[in-house]
């Protein structure tokens, strides 16, 4: 049976550096699935072919499309409230002076519903599907953003932070604490039993971790198949602290992959500085990365090489990391994640580098985090039967700053997009199928 069929412009880019494009029909089944992609014109043929009953059909006009929805692979719940602040200090001193007292309030969980409810909220407006959360130390609250993500309807992965040495004393937990939280978290996500909802093994990263905590961890992910995410190598003075604090380790992956941290489940945060070596060990490990460009720059942590990473075939995605990120915006992401891969075009004295284009940082917001968090089979491009997490997009919306011209082509008007438009221009969300509220 269909519930909604979609008749208009679908965009995405299931392979790295094109965007297709094609006038479609797009059904959907009562399970949220893509029932069927057919050319424009069959309405009538698949009529016949599939069951219409008390079925929606949208038409889409010429100024709106479809396109994925956005996947954020990392994102702090908690900082939510600090966008914008404390951005003129560097990583380490930002955290202490912003991050950690922020974080500390979350040992309310009234305190904490308010904020997650609005990071929820907002993500979903600017077209985020799917969102790979950090929490704070607080199992308590972590609960509370794992029942509002299951009510408001996103996909998500939802994380435990783990620290358990080098923090203030608010945060600090023992690792017995640390352990059993993440334990808790696992069985409350179960006894929810969505299936938009995952847990995800959380060490905050080896500067706030001990080895043994991460070792734990590192055990935890193996036995139940756990996603697994920290922070590598965003800042030089961090990853000086690493080597200082596991002086015998060879490098900051190797402590990550002698705890073992390192699996086909594992998303690291920031990468800026790895060696060729250790992005050897990723390779190897089956990493996924999450490159957080807004954070970068704004932190003044550093320009992150994406066209490195992509040639090594290393999977990678986008981040917000709110709030070393000011937005949640995945557009703001990937336009910075533009403008990062040209800096470093402009350092490199290869006159064969190749910056990223707009048709790649499409790709990593959506399939690209896709399997960086193992969902490619489910989302980040439009397929029979993938789920239908979607966004509805018009470029000449009521409230739109855009103005594009009518005349212009689809792919003009999806560059318009990318560059010029924003929540205004995000109609709706759709979460397996089901549109979500974003108000
Ligand atoms: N490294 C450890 N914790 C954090 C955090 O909260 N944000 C960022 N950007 N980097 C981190
Ligand atoms: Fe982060």
């Amino acid at each position: 049976r269909v519930t909604r069929v979609f008749v208009g412009t679908l965009i995405h880019a299931p392979c790295l550096g094109e965007v297709i494009i094609s006038q479609s029909i797009l059904g959907i089944d009562p399970q949220g699935k893509i029932l069927f992609i057919r050319p424009y014109n069959q309405l009538e043929a698949v009529k016949g072919e599939f069951e219409f009953k008390d079925t929606s059909i949208v038409q889409l006009s010429p100024s709106q499309f479809l396109i994925p929805g956005f996947i954020d692979t990392h994102i702090h719940a908690p900082q939510y409230p600090n966008t914008g602040l404390g951005l003129d200090k560097p990583l380490l001193e930002w955290l202490s002076a912003y991050t950690f007292p922020l974080e500390a309030r979350f040992s309310d969980p009234n305190y904490a519903r308010g904020v997650y409810n609005d990071v929820i909220r907002d993500t979903l407006r600017h077209g985020t599907t799917t969102a790979c959360y950090f929490t704070s130390v607080h199992v308590e609250a972590a609960k509370v953003m794992c029942d509002l993500i299951h009510k408001w309807g996103q996909r998500g992965l939802v994380g435990k932070t783990c620290m358990d040495c080098n923090s203030p004393p608010s945060l600090s937990q023992t690792l017995e604490t640390n352990i059993q939280g993440s334990k808790q978290l696992i069985a409350h996500i179960s006894q929810l039993g969505s299936s938009l909802l995952s847990p995800v093994l959380t060490p905050r990263f080896a500067l706030t971790c001990s080895e043994e905590c991460m070792r734990a961890l590192g055990v935890l992910a193996r036995e139940g198949h756990y996603h697994i995410q920290t922070h590598i190598s965003e800042n030089k003075r961090e990853v000086e602290r690493a080597h200082e604090l596991y002086p015998t380790a060879d490098s900051y992956t190797h402590v990550y992959q002698e705890c073992g941290l390192l699996t086909d489940k594992t998303i690291l945060a920031h990468a800026i500085y790895l060696t060729d070596q250790e992005l050897g060990i990723c390779k190897e490990e089956r990493v996924g990365i999450a490159h957080c460009p807004v954070s970068n720059f704004a932190l003044k942590s550093g320009v992150f090489d994406s066209r490195r990473i992509l040639e090594r075939d290393i999977k990678l995605g986008l981040g917000t990391d709110v709030s070393g990120g000011y937005t949640v915006s995945m557009l703001e992401v990937m336009r910075q994640t533009l403008i990062a891969s040209t800096c470093i075009s402009f350092q490199t004295q290869d006159p064969a580098y190749r910056p990223l284009d707009y048709r790649e940082a499409f790709h990593l917001a959506t399939l690209g985090g896709a399997r960086v968090l193992g969902l490619e089979d489910k989302v980040g491009s439009f397929e029979e039967g993938k789920e239908f997490d979607a966004l509805l997009v018009d470029v000449n919306s009521l409230r739109s700053q855009i103005r594009a011209d009518p005349g212009l082509s689809v792919s003009e008007k999806f560059q318009k997009f990318f560059f010029n438009g924003d929540d205004r221009n995000i109609l709706e969300v759709f979460v397996s199928g089901r549109r979500v509220e974003t108000q």
